[in-house]
């Protein structure tokens, strides 16, 4: 296949946005570094902003970000930055955007701001004629149910067809989620046992030890639910649970996403418990008794040959007690410890936990004999920091630029299985029982816990590279007399 060809020009919708500043700056220079991208960069938003306030802003993320940047390739970069100020609803914000990029044939169209507005910006740039030959990157949550979801879908087709359009889920950029798959199936040692014959349960935590940090009113029409588990949390639920693709390609991977999703069962009511943080309705931008999760934790059944009867324990939550994403498989225990009179000892599970978040890397738990007369089996860990192993790698916004300007769609959502993704929490989008209150720098309600399967309990994550934040209790060991 020939290659894609490359977009010749960025155009950033919400340029004085959070999201971009935090991630979208930084991502653009370090392509820039890479030599990937070096076409000019146009700000639009509707602050009455100037093109310096825009350069300005530009450089301190990237400072920020990169205080050992390269001080003249930063200055190039905001010299190649124009700024268009206006209101996504005013077709005239079109008409000078179409002056601003007159002679570029291949603009791609960040959308970095709320999803109310996609439509009016993709219908805007429609009208002047802007999505011949150009992209579009919508960011999730991509809609706010299925059918919000599908209307979406058709609007960025009235304008853009499918293979412009690129719909970001950041977790599918990061180097540790795409190496699940690679984990699973280029090592044979795991295929084996990952099933529901070996496997008791999966567990997936994404922790979060601050708050909505100022997003609070996209977050009110999103909650945990929309902001991360239809999204995030699902995606790294396909990886560790889908088959292998027949082949290399987005579409066939994307295939094997469908596959397993629709396998998926809607997640029951009952196996929900929702959270709020106290003081959260304090924040500014909540309505008064605000009921968003700002936490959940859920219990999600895949009626596959594979997993039918594993729980798959989703949960995470917003000021809690550290930020971890983790994601653990764990096995069943032997049925006996032949050096222990029956009954007087239970053994460990063996886990394999997938450190998906910053201190990124695997860490296998196994049993082995402690020092000493006695048989005594302590926990042991085989760890792998890819951080020691690869060193800095890109970061999960620089790869999705990159791929979105170059045409690779690997790494993005397909709307086949966005839509699954969708029909999987539906019938707890808006029938739940109320939030229950926890207090900041905990785990979340204690309620979560009645959805954990008899005799466990959630796991705390790895924190920091192969520091256990805590283990279960009793957990240090199976402990026996010889026989
Ligand atoms: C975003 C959510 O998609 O992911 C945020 O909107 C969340 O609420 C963020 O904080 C977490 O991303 P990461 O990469 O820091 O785990």
């Amino acid at each position: 296949m020939p290659d894609a060809p490359t977009s010749d020009v960025l155009v950033l919708f919400g340029a004085t946005g959070d999201l971009a500043s935090k991630m979208i700056y930084p991502g653009v220079y370090r392509l820039a570094r890479t030599g990937r991208f070096d076409g000019p960069v146009v700000g639009v938003a509707s602050s009455e902003w100037t093109v310096d306030d825009l350069r300005t802003r530009i450089r301190e993320s990237v400072l920020a970000h990169d205080p050992d940047c390269d001080r003249s390739l930063l200055d190039a970069l905001a010299g190649r930055t124009a700024y268009v100020s206006g209101d996504y609803r005013d077709p005239s914000t079109f008409d000078r955007l179409s002056e601003v990029l007159r002679g570029h044939q291949r603009p791609i169209f960040y959308l970095a701001i709320p999803p109310a507005l996609f439509d009016d910006v993709v219908q805007g740039l429609g009208r002047v004629g802007l999505n011949a030959g150009g992209r579009v990157v919508v960011e999730k949550p991509f809609g706010r149910d299925l059918p919000s979801a599908r209307e979406l879908n058709r609007c960025l087709h009235e304008v853009f067809p499918e293979d412009a359009v690129f719909r970001i889920d950041h977790y599918l950029g990061k180097e540790a989620v795409e190496n699940l798959l690679v984990f699973r199936f280029a090592n044979e040692l795991f295929e084996p046992v990952w099933n529901r014959h070996h496997v008791s349960s999966v567990q997936l935590t994404m922790a979060e030890s601050f708050g909505v940090e100022g997003r609070a009113r996209f977050y009110e029409t999103a909650g945990a639910l929309r902001d991360v588990v239809q999204n995030h949390l699902l995606q790294l639920v396909a990886l560790l649970a889908g088959e292998a693709p027949i082949g290399p390609g987005a579409d066939l991977l994307a295939d094997e996403k469908v596959r397993i999703f629709r396998q998926m069962r809607p997640v029951a009511p009952h196996e929900v418990v929702r959270g709020q943080y106290r003081g959260y309705v304090d924040e500014p931008g909540v309505t008064p008794g605000s009921d968003t999760e700002t936490f959940v934790a859920l219990r999600l059944w895949i009626d596959s040959n594979r997993w039918s009867g594993v729980p798959f324990l989703l949960r995470t939550g917003k000021n809690l007690a550290a930020t971890a994403t983790e994601a653990v498989v764990e096995f069943r225990v032997p049925p006996r410890a032949w050096w222990s009179p029956a009954g007087t000892t239970s053994l460990a599970p063996n886990r394999l936990r997938f450190r998906l978040g910053r201190g990124d890397g695997v860490t296998l738990q196994l049993q082995a004999k402690a020092p000493g007369d006695r048989i005594v089996t302590r926990q042991v860990d085989l760890d792998v920091s890819f951080q020691r192993v690869f060193g800095d790698r890109q970061g999960a916004y620089q790869r999705l630029l990159d791929d979105a300007i170059h045409g690779e769609r690997i790494r993005f959502g397909r709307q086949d299985a966005l839509e699954e993704q969708w029909r999987v929490v539906e019938p707890v989008l808006e029938d739940h029982a109320p939030v229950v209150l926890y207090r900041r720098g905990t785990w979340g309600p204690e309620e979560a816990a009645r959805l954990m399967p008899e005799g466990t309990s959630w796991l705390e994550p790895i924190v920091d590279h192969g520091e256990p934040a805590a283990g279960r209790p009793g957990e240090r060991g199976a402990e026996a007399a010889p026989g």
